[in-house]
């Protein structure tokens, strides 16, 4: 599958079967997300694999959107923890996005793989305490895997048209080179 088309197709998965994802799978997944990305190359992030059934509940409780975290085989916990050295970058919180990073292409390297996955917001500093992340460290994301029942495809009403989204220079500003009508008059 290629980049693209991993992009495109992925959806989020809320429905799993109940077969889990081997660990072999997973490692894979992970070997493949780990060149994600990151500021100085810090790889500012660790992951926690969530097999236990009660664990799962207990982040479900501080989710408000999560209910399916209950019946997923699996979850991974992106932990963002610092970059090293080049502070600056924790002060900006560089470290936090780049685990958001890595967690997208968790989710990429998954569907490629045939496996799927939701991202699940959670209340971060409870959901720190049930995996007993040090208190410095931020639970980024928790990610439900498996190997999903049904794949609804995207419709094109899904995502707003990239001319709703690009601004040219400015924030507001119109970009043209999309605008066909501009195109027309500027270049005939
Ligand atoms: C930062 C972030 C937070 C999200 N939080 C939740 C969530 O709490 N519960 C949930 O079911 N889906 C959550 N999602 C998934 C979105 O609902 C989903 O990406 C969106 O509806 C588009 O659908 P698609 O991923 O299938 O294309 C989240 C996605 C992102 C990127």
């Amino acid at each position: 599958m290629d980049v693209g088309k991993a992009i495109m197709t992925r959806r989020s998965i809320r429905d799993y079967q109940k077969k889990s994802v081997p660990d072999e799978v997973l490692v894979d997944i992970l070997e493949t997300a780990r060149w994600a990305p990151s500021p100085v190359n810090s790889q500012p992030w660790r992951f926690i694999v969530i097999r236990d059934r009660e664990t799962l509940a207990g982040i479900m409780a501080h989710a408000k959107y999560g209910s399916h975290l209950s019946d997923a085989p699996m979850a991974l916990a992106v932990i963002a923890t610092d970059v090293e050295r080049f502070h600056w970058f924790n002060e900006i919180e560089e470290n936090k996005y780049a685990a958001a990073v890595v967690a997208d292409s968790i989710m990429l390297a998954a569907w490629e793989k045939g496996v799927g996955t939701g991202w699940v917001s959670v209340s971060r500093d409870d959901v720190r305490g049930i995996l007993r992340v040090p208190d410095e460290y931020t639970v980024v994301a928790v990610i439900t895997m498996g190997y999903p029942v049904t794949v609804e495809p995207h419709q094109d009403a899904d995502r707003c048209p990239v001319n709703m989204m690009v601004f040219s220079e400015k924030f507001g500003e119109r970009f043209p080179r999309i605008d066909k009508q501009w195109v027309e008059e500027h270049h005939r």
